[in-house]
C-alpha cells in the first residue's frame, strides 16, 4: 500500500522536479529574493497555520565531559529550507542524529511531525525515519553497487513493488539529480559531486517528507556547488519537503536557506533569515556570517606569550 502511494506520488511529483531544469536561473543569487517573494509567497500563509515539523524544546545532550546542547530550543517549519549553522564540533551532525533518533536527549524533548522521538518504540521510530531522507557527512555509496542499484535499494529494501516499476522510479529519481544516463556507473567512476548527487537521489528515493543534508557542499567545486544549491531549493519547493541543512559554508547556504539557527557552545547563538542574520548586531553572529578571521572569536588558539614559549620561560 506504502509501495503504491509512493509510485503513485513520485508520478505527480515527477513533472514539476524535470520542468525545474528550465528554471534553474530562478536560484541563482540574483533572482533569490524575487524567487523568495514570488513563489514561496504562496506557502506562507499555509506555513503560518501549521506547527513546526520539528520542534525542539530545552534539549540538553553531553558527551562525557563536554557539554554539546545546554537547553536548546529550534522549530523547524514545514516545506522550508532551514539551516543549522555553527563552527567545526559545535554539534550539528550531533543534532541531526537527535532529529533522526540515533542519539536521544538526555533531557528535553525532540518532536517530529508531531511525535516525541524518545516515546517511540522501535518500529515506530523504524517508521518515522522511513518519512526523513538523509544525506550524512559520511553518506558514502555502497561501493560494490551500481549507481543504478543503490538508488534502487531502499525502494527494494522497503516496497513491494515490481522491478519494473522500481526500474521507472529509479529512473526518474536520477533524472531529477541530472544522472540518469549514469546508472550503470560504478561509485568509484563518480566524481564527488555526482556522487554526491546520487546519494541525493537514494535519499528522496521513498518519497520523505523531509530531507536532512549533512555539510552537501563539503569538497565540492564551485560549479558542482551551485549544481547542489539549485537542486535542494529545487526539490524542497517542487515536492513541498521540508528541508534542514547543516553547514558552515556560509555562502552557499545563505543563498538558499529560508531560516538560519546559529549554534555554538552548546547554546543558539542567534537565529532568523540570512539577511537578518548579516545584518545582526551581535558581534559573533557577524563574524561568523561575514566569515571574517578575527573577532570575538580570536584567531589565536589561547597560548603563553611568545617570548616565553621562545625562551623556555614557564
Ligand atoms: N561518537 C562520539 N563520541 C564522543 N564524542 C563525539 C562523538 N561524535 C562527536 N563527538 C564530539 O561531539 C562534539 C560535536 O560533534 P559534531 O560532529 O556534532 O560537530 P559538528 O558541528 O558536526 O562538526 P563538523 O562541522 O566538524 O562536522 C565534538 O566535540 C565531537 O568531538
Ligand atoms: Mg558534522
Amino acid at each position: 500500500m506504502r509501495g503504491k502511494l509512493c509510485f503513485r506520488r513520485a508520478f505527480v511529483l515527477a513533472p514539476t522536479l524535470l520542468r525545474g531544469d528550465a528554471e534553474k536561473h530562478h536560484y541563482s543569487k540574483h533572482h533569490y529574493s524575487k524567487h523568495q517573494h514570488g513563489n514561496r509567497l504562496e506557502l506562507t500563509p499555509m506555513a503560518k497555520k501549521q506547527p513546526p515539523l520539528i520542534k525542539i524544546r530545552n534539549l540538553s545532550f553531553s558527551r562525557g565531559e563536554k557539554v554539546i546542547f545546554d537547553g536548546i530550543d529550534v522549530d523547524i517549519p514545514h516545506g522550508k529550507i532551514t539551516a543549522i549553522m555553527g563552527p567545526s564540533g559545535s554539534g550539528k551532525t550531533t543534532l541531526l542524529k537527535l532529529i533522526s533518533g540515533q542519539l536521544m536527549p538526555q533531557s528535553g524533548t525532540v518532536e517530529v511531525d508531531g511525535e516525541l522521538i524518545h516515546e517511540l518504540g522501535t518500529r515506530q521510530l523504524y517508521r518515522l525515519r522511513m518519512r526523513m531522507g538523509m544525506l550524512f557527512q559520511s553518506g558514502a555509496l555502497l561501493t560494490d553497487l551500481s549507481v543504478y542499484d543503490n538508488v534502487a535499494y531502499p525502494l527494494i529494501e522497503h516496497t513491494r513493488l515490481p522491478r519494473s516499476m522500481i526500474r521507472k522510479l529509479v529512473l526518474m529519481k536520477l533524472e531529477a539529480v541530472g544522472l540518469r544516463g549514469a546508472h550503470d556507473l560504478m561509485p568509484s567512476e563518480l566524481s564527488g559531486g555526482m556522487a554526491r548527487r546520487v546519494a541525493l537521489a537514494r535519499a528522496i528515493a521513498l518519497d520523505p517528507m523531509m530531507i536532512l543534508y549533512d555539510e552537501p557542499f563539503s569538497g565540492q567545486d564551485p560549479i558542482s556547488m551551485g549544481v547542489l544549491v539549485s537542486l535542494i531549493r529545487r526539490l524542497n519547493d517542487a515536492a513541498r519537503m521540508t528541508s534542514v541543512i547543516v553547514s558552515h559554508d556560509v555562502h552557499e547556504t545563505a543563498s538558499i536557506a529560508d531560516l538560519i539557527y546559529v549554534i555554538s557552545e552548546g547554546r543558539v547563538i542567534e537565529h532568523g533569515t540570512p539577511e537578518a542574520l548579516m545584518n545582526s548586531n551581535k558581534p559573533w553572529t557577524r563574524q561568523f556570517m561575514l566569515a571574517q578571521a578575527d573577532g570575538p572569536v580570536p584567531f589565536h588558539h589561547p597560548a603563553p606569550s611568545l617570548e616565553a614559549d621562545f625562551l623556555g620561560e614557564s
